[in-house]
């Protein structure tokens, strides 16, 4: 149980006291971004009201302070995550730039043929990237199926490794379908040809506990506004002896150890994928959510969630006339439908006018919608702090939608 009741926890929130449309918000867009507690943004102000300066390259006193605080923040988040070390904890912008970091440097050492296996249920930031090296390097890009239920087709997955794979890049939870995809199985299965593997973790780094030395993959990219974290943060982790290895994305400074006219040489990790001035207190404010996820508990965070999955199922089958998109046996705590003779955009909009927050469209997976023969869905997202209640609102709000859209 979490040292927090439900109701503190939420006072933790205060955007989710405002009302949207003269209405209480309810927030079911948490899978796009989550909301972020008063200790995140308090440890940002403290931060920028009484630490800033630049990191790493200063004697005096604040830049000493800063430095510490920066780098007791990627010890903290190397720490949270189970990494074997800080050194492979690389401060990025989010999942997507953790991901362009590896397709930019893995794209100079791969050679021509080499093929890249990822899936058809990738979020964009997981496929454009691989499609842009393959394009300009000569790389083959191989997408495995999914099936009816939103599922990875895992026959298929294995016909696909071969001697020539060299990365597999796949979710560890589908954003439009909410899978929680085996990546166990399917780290093991790559390692089995020798590939390496990049796990997509913005959808699973909100909802379970990770230790990414156990689970094995070489490198996991991660959101931090999706932890509860400030936007423009994320991390990129990376296997020493596998990210040690490679070369240098972005040039600048920090991430050199020698210049001269002619030729530079880099540092090490994690400094050497760190160019220019870092974001500093985004990194700070990172393992403040880290903390406060912490606070609240793993067991609380999945109890809470599976009681609003469930629940959410429940009402909306009682509702019918819907049609889920994503019927995984293992689903992360969201719902993405359709009502039957509507649009999603028609539906989200009158929704939004009765103050819920759902996100409706592709959902950056065009594919899966092509997949499925559909415009895209309405997904109904949630955290921690929702609540049954707020699920019932949205079941008022979609009725009244209904009805006034037939
Ligand atoms: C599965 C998945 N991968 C990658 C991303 C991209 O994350 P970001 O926009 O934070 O870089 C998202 C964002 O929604 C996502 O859901």
């Amino acid at each position: 149980m979490s040292v927090k009741t439900l109701a503190e926890i939420r006072a933790d929130f205060p955007i989710l006291e405002r009302k949207v449309h003269g209405q209480d918000l309810v927030y079911f867009d948490n899978a796009a971004s989550a909301q972020k507690p008063r200790q995140v943004v308090d440890r940002i102000s403290h931060y920028y009201l009484h630490q800033h300066a630049n990191v790493h390259r200063g004697v005096h006193a604040l830049s000493q302070e800063a430095t510490d605080a920066f780098e007791a923040a990627r010890r903290r988040i190397a720490d949270f995550f189970g990494a074997a070390s800080d050194r492979e904890i690389i401060f990025t912008t989010g999942t997507t730039n953790g991901i362009n970091l590896i397709a930019s440097s893995l794209g100079k050492m791969l050679e021509k043929g080499s093929e890249i296996v990822i899936t058809q249920m990738e979020h964009h930031s997981n496929m454009v990237p691989w499609q842009m090296m393959c394009e300009d390097r000569g790389m083959v890009l191989r997408v495995v199926p999914i099936d009816e239920r939103g599922q990875i087709n895992m026959e298929a997955f294995q016909n696909t490794l071969n001697s020539k794979t060299r990365l597999v890049a796949v979710n560890h939870v589908s954003n439009s379908l909410g899978t929680i995809n085996p990546v166990e199985e399917i780290i093991r299965l790559a390692k089995g040809v020798g590939s390496l593997v990049l796990i997509d973790g913005a959808q699973s780094a909100p909802h379970m506990k990770l230790n990414l030395k156990e689970l094995g993959a070489d490198f996991y990219a991660v959101s931090g506004h999706k932890i509860f974290g400030p936007t423009g943060t994320g991390f990129l982790y990376g296997k020493e002896e596998v990210l040690g290895n490679m070369p240098p994305y972005m040039g600048g400074g920090e991430m050199i150890d020698r210049v001269t006219i002619e030729k530079s040489t880099y540092q090490g990790l994690p400094f050497r994928f760190e160019a220019g001035t870092p974001n500093m207190a985004g990194a700070i404010g990172m393992a403040s959510a880290v903390d406060y996820m912490e606070e609240v508990g793993f067991d609380f965070i999945q109890k809470q969630e599976e009681e609003l999955l469930q629940y959410a199922i429940k009402e909306l089958n009682n509702f019918g006339g819907i049609r889920f998109i994503g019927e995984a046996e293992k689903r992360a705590s969201l719902v993405s439908f359709l009502v039957e003779g509507t649009h999603p955009y028609d539906v989200g909009s009158l929704l939004d006018q009765q103050g819920i927050a759902v996100r409706t469209g592709h959902h950056c997976t065009e594919p899966v919608m092509d997949f499925f023969g559909i415009p895209g869905t309405l997904r109904a997202s949630f955290a921690f702090y929702n609540t049954t209640e707020e699920i019932d609102r949205m079941m008022v709000a979609l009725d009244r939608a209904r009805k006034m859209l037939s």
